[in-house]
């Protein structure tokens, strides 16, 4: 069957066991919707980066594709980098005790709290996306008396050939330091005027599920013709080249995305090759995978429940989640495929639209895919839902987010538990003014 990758397969009862565990047990044990993990193929993932990017340079895994303490620390048994976004994602690397000098910190407006954290965790790298945040990176690192290693994010002028809203290296950015217009070149100069801050090198991302790789070339061609650039003017050689993450993976049968060891070898050779052309030399190279390496391992299962005919037109089947656990088809228009879990091998009887619970009529998680005859009950799986979907998730509608397993072995290990309820109202409060109102009122009446 096409959807399977990893470890997941269909027995010959026709139910889906991804790690050696059934789905439809997952889904008895631990409730739905469920994010399902397959560990085996996550690290499998890690080290198929490990393996072609090898001395050519590092791979810090993107935590914000899937953070949890887990992934952090199965990333650093794995021995790769790890980059993240946000003090919060920061703080669970640290939590899972992740080595902080292995830590790449992106983001186009951190804020002074986060840079300190930054700072006083000595993370390896603060990359650096704006003038705003140099200046307060420099005050920082001057009142801790820390010495930080920085890069800086270049946006190089570079339009990947994905969704818009996924692209970020076009001209037309908010991130980065622009190449084109001198922005970039003097984001360099003033780096080099600060007395704490170590300028390494430079950063690109061209934006996320890419499958053509000419993008990746001309990126690390400019990227390279800038460091170039930067030597001649200033006469400083940088030797770091972190080049983003952005590797496309397959939510579809039809999609045909690029091996991890195609990309690493077109950038490595658009690198070289441009290295040569400049009389430059080679710098490291670092990936910021984080799709690739968590999306294809990861699975989300629901329940059905409600369905709604309108004859000649179209059947909504409703499961029991949606957009609060994946924004991803109602923000980007991201299409999925699914089985049903419990009878995987039972002949394809109709096309429904897979509906989500929340109250938007955008809340439809598939539109249009033929499957078996779908009963109240029933458990329908969707694959590659590992990246940017439970990060993404919310709780619009007061929906508790899902638990999320860790399946290997015949084993399953609840990495992140169900939110309860009470977890939703957790943080809220009522005004104690209201209190002594409420009593009048209540005597008024
Ligand atoms: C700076 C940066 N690095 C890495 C990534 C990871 O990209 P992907 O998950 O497509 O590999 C992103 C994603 O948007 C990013 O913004």
């Amino acid at each position: 069957m096409k959807l399977l990758q990893g470890t997941a397969q269909i027995t010959s009862s026709g139910h889906l066991e991804i790690g050696g565990v059934s789905a439809t047990e997952l889904a008895a044990r631990y409730g739905t919707p469920l994010y399902i993990m397959d560990e085996a193929f996550i690290r499998k993932n890690c080290r198929a980066w490990q393996q072609a990017v090898g001395n050519h340079g590092k791979v810090a895994y993107a935590s914000k594709a899937f953070c949890t303490l887990a992934m952090c620390r199965l990333v650093d048994q794995e021995g790769l980098s790890l980059d993240v976004v946000s003090g919060g994602e920061l703080a669970t690397a640290l939590a899972a005790n992740f080595p902080a000098e292995r830590i790449y910190f992106n983001g186009n407006n951190k804020s002074l709290e986060e840079i300190e954290l930054a700072v006083r965790s000595n993370v390896g790298r603060v990359i650096v996306d704006n003038f705003y945040e140099l200046e307060m990176l420099e005050q920082t690192a001057a009142r801790f008396k820390r010495p930080v290693s920085i890069l800086l994010r270049i946006c190089p002028g570079v339009e990947a050939h994905t969704h818009e809203y996924v692209q970020t290296g076009q001209l037309d950015s908010k991130f980065g330091f622009t190449l084109d217009n001198g922005q970039a070149m003097s984001a360099v100069k003033v780096a080099l005027t600060k007395p704490h801050l170590y300028l390494r090198g430079m950063q690109c991302h061209i934006g996320s599920q890419i499958f053509a790789l000419d993008g990746f070339a001309a990126a690390g061609k400019t990227m390279i013709s800038f460091l170039a650039d930067i030597k001649k003017a200033t006469g400083v050689i940088l030797s770091e080249l972190d080049m983003g993450g952005g590797l496309g993976i397959k939510y579809l049968p039809e999609d045909n995305p690029a091996q991890v060891k195609d990309l690493v070898q077109t950038v490595v050779r658009s690198v070289q090759m441009a290295c040569a052309t400049n009389n430059f030399p080679v710098p490291q190279l670092v990936f910021e995978p984080g799709r690739s390496i968590v999306g294809p391992p990861g699975w989300v299962i629901y329940r059905v429940g409600a369905r709604k005919e309108i004859p000649g037109i179209r059947t909504y089947v409703a499961v029991d989640g949606g957009m609060a656990d994946n924004p991803r088809p109602a923000l980007y228009g991201s299409r999925y495929s699914a089985l049903v879990a419990n009878k995987a091998n039972a002949a394809l009887e109709e096309t429904v639209t897979i509906a989500g619970k929340c109250c938007e009529s955008g809340d439809i998680l598939i539109k249009d895919i033929t499957l078996p005859r779908l009963e109240p009950g029933d458990i329908l799986a969707i694959p590659s839902a590992g990246a940017y979907q439970f990060s993404m998730a919310s709780n619009y509608n007061r929906l508790c987010r899902p638990a999320v397993v860790f399946v290997r072995d015949g084993e399953a290990h609840v990495v992140v538990e169900r939110e309860s309820m009470a977890d939703l109202f957790r943080h809220d409060l009522i005004p104690k003014a209201w209190e002594k109102q409420q009593e009048r009122l209540r005597v008024a009446r």
